[in-house]
Formats: structure tokens, C-alpha cells, sequence
């Protein structure tokens, strides 16, 4: 048993799509969220420079005296997680692309694959694609700009209307039958896309998993909050706090802090 904190961090404010799934199924758990808005998007930088702002996102958490870390950030996981577990004495969660249940099922035999040039470019990346679609055809697209607009509160815009219908349409020509969104800033897109996508597609994001994964990992370590607390929920950004609340709403108990 643990009452330290969960860290989660990620370049921006998408990893709150993560956060909302570990903390409905560890309402227990007391969390610290770091959002690196003033460095995103990551997805269009080097590995070196991803894995330097994931070790001082780590460290700032670390100093917090979280417990494990979640980087909820497909391409912070992708491009750093190797050296950050060989680093830091504390169990990490990272996000992959679920390519799995995709490949699995799809009957077109062609699945999209949203995600940023970070992660599609990793090693990670190949490996996990190569290991299950290797008979799939996957349709892959950079969403270039999706992460820029989410970050500057233009989630529901025509510009970013005017991107996803851009990114799918290769996809639709392919016939697709599932789409899975390999960031975590785009299941915060799935209400538009939804609206542009036909029935038969359908989505799938990691969100889920990661929290369950998060749960077994502290049970193994002996790490869950067993206790009937009122979590404290700590949010820390170095961009708009106004930006993150329109994410978040207004419900929970959330401070939120400039760092
Ligand atoms: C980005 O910062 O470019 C996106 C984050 C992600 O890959 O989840």
C-alpha cells in the first residue's frame, strides 16, 4: 500500500484523455499531471531532444515523490522510455499505438493509423507493426498541426475540420475499417470524427488499457492506495490552465498550478 502520488506527464494537455481513464478506474489514487505545453508538440522533434525533455519531465515528478510514472505521450513513449526506465529507479507506463486489436479484427484487411511523425519514424513503432500487421495493410498519416491547435483551445474549428478531413480521406480510398489514434491529444477528436468517419470505422485509442495496465503494475508492486481518501489532484503546466480546464471541466476538485 502507497498514498504517494501517480505522475503523469506529457508535452502537452492530451495525456489528460489518459489521466481521465486512470483516475475513473483508481478513483482512490492521489495524481500529479505535468503538462510540457511550452515544448509541444514533440511529435516533430529529434529523439535526443524528446528524451532530454522526458528526463526533466521525469525529474520534476520524481522531486514530487511520485510513485510510478505514466508518459502518457505516444511519442515520449515511442522515442524514450527505454532510457528513462534504464534511469530512474521507479516503474514507468508508457502508450503504444493499439495496432494489436486492430490488426486482430479488422476484415478490410487495411487499417488507418493517425499518429505524429515521432512515432511513426520510431523503432518502437516499426517493431510493434511489423510484430502484429505485417499481413495488414496500414495506412499511416502524420496529423501535422492536430497537436498545435488542441494546445491553442481550437479543438472544435474548421481549420482542424479542414486537417482530419485532409488525413482521412487516403485512409477512407484504402477502406479502412479501423482507425487508431496513436496520440493522446486525438481522443479528444473522436466527436468530429465521428462525424466524418462512415459507420463501419471504428476507433481505437489506448486509454483503457494504459489504466488497467497502471493498476496491475502498482497491485504487483504493492503500490495501490488502499485507503478512502478524497484524492488530491495536482495539475502543472507551463501553458494555458484555461486550455486544460476546457478539457477537464468543472466537476472535479482539481488545482491547478503554473509551473
Ligand atoms: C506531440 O507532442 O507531438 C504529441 C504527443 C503524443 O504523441 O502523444
Amino acid at each position: 500500500m502507497s498514498d504517494k502520488s501517480i505522475g503523469i506527464f506529457d508535452s502537452g494537455v492530451g495525456g489528460t484523455s489518459i489521466w481521465k481513464e486512470i483516475h475513473q478506474l483508481l478513483p482512490n489514487e492521489h495524481t500529479i499531471y505535468l503538462a510540457d505545453s511550452i515544448n509541444a508538440p514533440y511529435g516533430t522533434k529529434g529523439t535526443k531532444k524528446i528524451t532530454e525533455l522526458s528526463v526533466k519531465n521525469t525529474e520534476f515528478l520524481l522531486k514530487k515523490d511520485c510513485k510510478l510514472i505514466v508518459v502518457a505521450c505516444n511519442t515520449a513513449t515511442t522515442n524514450a522510455i527505454d532510457y528513462l526506465r534504464k534511469t530512474f529507479d521507479v516503474p514507468f507506463i508508457g502508450i503504444e499505438p493499439a495496432i494489436k486489436p486492430a490488426a486482430l479484427n479488422t476484415k478490410t484487411n487495411a487499417v488507418g493509423i493517425l499518429a505524429t511523425k515521432g512515432t511513426l519514424s520510431s523503432a518502437l513503432f516499426s517493431k510493434t507493426s511489423g510484430r502484429f500487421a505485417s499481413n495488414i495493410k496500414l495506412i499511416e498519416r502524420e496529423g501535422t498541426g492536430i497537436v498545435e491547435l488542441i494546445e491553442s483551445g481550437k479543438l472544435r474549428s474548421d481549420e482542424m475540420r479542414t486537417l482530419l478531413h485532409q488525413y482521412l480521406e487516403p485512409m477512407l480510398k484504402a477502406h479502412i475499417d479501423y482507425l487508431v489514434l496513436g496520440c493522446t491529444h486525438y481522443p479528444y477528436l473522436i466527436p468530429i470524427l465521428l462525424e466524418l468517419l462512415p459507420n463501419h470505422v471504428k476507433i481505437i485509442d489506448s486509454g483503457e488499457a494504459v489504466a488497467r495496465q497502471t493498476k496491475a503494475i502498482l497491485e504487483k508492486n504493492n503500490l495501490l492506495n488502499t485507503a478512502k481518501v478524497n484524492p488530491k489532484l495536482e495539475f502543472y503546466t507551463n501553458g494555458s490552465v484555461e486550455v486544460m480546464q476546457s478539457l477537464l471541466g468543472n466537476s472535479l476538485d482539481i488545482d491547478y498550478l503554473k509551473f
